[in-house]
């Protein structure tokens, strides 16, 4: 098991950094979810901490051990990494237990030991029994876990997954990230998964690196993410969010402080520190704004639309104060408003997203 550090890690291709001045540590035994929109740098970042691409600057550990640096480039098969690619990458030819069996016998593991642990690693799967099927003969489902048992087959100490659940359907997506969860918990080994859905990010990770155009914007745990966004694109990435204009008005308690937004006086979260300052930006979640029907031509907003979630609506609605902004709210089974509906607003609480 080891940990895993990056330090400024910058990579190219010739072109602007595609990584650019990353710097993450990540303890031992964590579970990291590395989330970003298509393009950001996410594989490229699994690429550089596994080894196939060398780093341009900065550097990367793995446990105790420096693997990436300034004239350092330690080779891929002695980094102790194990990596699982969205395309699942098994042999077509060879069956389930000679897919996950190959890297023991690159290594020049022998025999016995290489079938006690192939074993081992079909029964951590839940694959028991099918060794001797072909790839062609699984669900997807199953392809993707015998990718997981060649990974784990090597008992690496650390864990690379770059999109591993992209192909699945919603319920098999659902049972994988479970089976995710229990190995983790299991084995307690260190974890890097990459993915650009956020919600699987949040279900699974202890904190979550955020990325946009090769930097790593925010690194928390799920909820901090989502209460206490860094910027107005972590902000709008995660979860349903409105951000608004807001003017910082005065401290409140420490970590609050007095705000208007939409011209209404409200007392909403933030940084320590925060001082009084016009233009700012907050991040209002559905269930931070409440609502009320109002009759035509009073009330804050107009309703532009109404979508129903099942046991829920999701509203949106155009404020008057900013016609502009989507106010995104929240509205419980049954809901008789309509679009066109003129709603009256309250500000319950928020996040003044802090200045960059
Ligand atoms: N081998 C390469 N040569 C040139 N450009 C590359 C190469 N690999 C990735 N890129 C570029 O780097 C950027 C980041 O790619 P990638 O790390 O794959 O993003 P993500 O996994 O977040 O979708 C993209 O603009 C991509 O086109
Ligand atoms: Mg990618």
């Amino acid at each position: 098991m080891a940990g895993l550090k990056l330090d400024r890690a910058t990579k190219d291709f010739g072109g602007p950094p595609v990584v650019d001045g990353v710097t993450l540590d990540i303890a031992d035994g964590e579970f990291i979810a590395v989330l970003g929109p298509s393009g950001c740098g996410k594989t490229t970042i699994l690429r550089l901490v596994a080894g196939f691409e060398r780093l341009g600057g900065g550097s990367i550990a793995i446990g105790d051990r420096a693997v990436s640096g300034p004239g350092l480039h330690v080779p891929p098969e002695d980094r102790r990494v194990g990596v699982v690619f969205q395309s699942y990458a098994l042999w077509p030819h060879m069956d389930v237990a000679g897919n996950v069996a190959y890297p023991l016998r690159v290594a020049g593991v022998g025999d016995d030991e290489m079938r006690r642990r192939v074993g081992q690693a079909l029964e951590t799967v839940g694959l028991s029994g099918l060794g001797a099927r072909r790839p062609a003969d699984l669900s997807g489902g199953q392809r993707q876990r015998v990718a997981l048992a060649r990974c784990l087959v090597m008992e690496p100490s650390l864990v690379l997954l770059d999109e591993p659940l992209a192909n699945l359907d919603t319920h098999l997506r659902g049972a994988m990230q479970r089976e995710f969860d229990e190995y983790h918990r299991r084995t307690g080994t260190t974890m890097l998964y990459i993915t650009h859905d956020q919600a699987e990010a949040m279900a699974l990770a202890d904190r979550v690196a955020v990325m946009s155009q090769g930097r790593l914007v925010q690194l928390a745990p799920p909820s901090r993410l989502y209460r206490e966004p860094a910027t107005r694109m972590v902000a709008e990435f995660i979860g349903q969010a409105s951000v608004l204009d807001c003017d910082v008005l005065s401290a409140a308690e420490p970590g609050q402080a007095h705000a208007r937004v939409l011209g209404i006086d409200c007392v909403l979260r933030a940084a320590p520190g925060e001082a009084p300052r016009r233009a700012a930006a907050a991040c209002l979640r559905p269930e931070d704004i409440a609502f009320a029907p109002a009759a035509p031509g009073a009330g804050h907003a107009t309703l532009r639309r109404v979508t129903y979630r099942g046991g829920s609506f999701a509203l949106e609605a155009a404020p008057d104060a900013a016609p502009d902004a989507t106010l995104r709210l929240v509205a419980p089974e049954p809901c008789a408003l309509e679009p066109g509906a003129r709603v009256s607003l309250g500000i319950r609480d928020g996040w003044i997203i802090p200045a960059a």
